[in-house]
């Protein structure tokens, strides 16, 4: 990889994994082996992301309307993602991965949760980088969820209306003490956020890219990054 050419790294960089569908559709082969060959390319992203100096990767790897799709999908989703959890934590660990998972916990099945909550807990001290996985995430949810709370407070008068801030809801939301992403990546051409991040996301850059997930490289990753370095980023500012 070019990482001579690359000033700039972007404290967190959020990805949406996209096109594994279409990419296996033109391979004659079936959706779940476009997600085998997906996760296989998220594991070489990590180490990418890390070896770079990338403090936070947040992927998208479930999101809360693909528990619509067809059940034999949705199975076979989260077997990869236990298989995943399972085959990768020890290399996740040695790499200084920790690993957060950030979503509706309670609509995952046991066994999911369980593991998370084995490689949460032994990873929690490394410092590497954090990977935020979006399992069972959906970005409208989290802001309800962190509404909710913050309501609840207020009721039980533990927290002021008057003193509610943007820092109150974002300690609220699941990325509380995460900074926000510098950069969003979507592959597969679609140009869309999808209920990702919707709140975390106000001053990103978007780049999208038109290669299906599983043909997206640690090269195309660098190509992200250098076109990222080379964007001017002003936060509301005057030019
Ligand atoms: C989008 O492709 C991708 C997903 C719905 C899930 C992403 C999951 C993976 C990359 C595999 C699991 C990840 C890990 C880290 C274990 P799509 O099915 O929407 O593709 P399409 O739009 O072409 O149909």
């Amino acid at each position: 990889m070019t990482e001579r050419r690359l000033l700039k790294v972007p404290q967190h960089v959020a990805i949406i994994m996209d096109g594994n569908g279409r990419w296996a559709r033109q391979q004659n082969l079936s959706r779940l082996e476009g997600h085998k060959r997906g996760s296989e390319v998220a594991r070489e992203i990590v180490t990418a992301a890390s070896r770079i100096g990338i403090s936070y990767l947040t992927l998208y790897a479930f999101s809360s309307e693909n528990w619509r799709r067809d059940p034999n999908e949705v199975s076979g989703l989260m077997g990869l993602l236990k298989l995943y959890l399972e085959s990768e934590t020890e290399e996740l660990h040695k790499e200084g991965v920790r690993l957060k998972v950030i979503g509706e916990r309670n609509q995952l099945p046991n066994t999911i949760l369980s593991l998370v909550e084995h490689v949460e807990e032994l990873t929690k001290t490394n410092k590497k980088i954090t990977l935020q996985m979006a399992i069972s995430y959906g970005s409208r949810a989290e802001i309800v969820h962190a509404v909710t709370e913050i309501a609840q407070k207020a009721r039980d008068h533990r927290l002021d209306p008057e003193k509610i801030t943007e820092q109150v809801l974002e300690q609220h939301l699941y990325t509380a003490g995460v900074p926000d992403p510098d950069l969003l990546i979507r592959t597969s051409g679609e140009k869309r956020i999808s209920n990702y991040l919707l709140w975390q996301l106000a001053y990103t850059e978007l780049i999208f890219v038109d290669k299906f997930w599983p043909d997206f490289t640690p090269e195309d990753f660098m190509e992200t990054l250098l076109t990222f370095q080379n964007r001017e980023r002003r936060f509301g500012t005057a030019a």
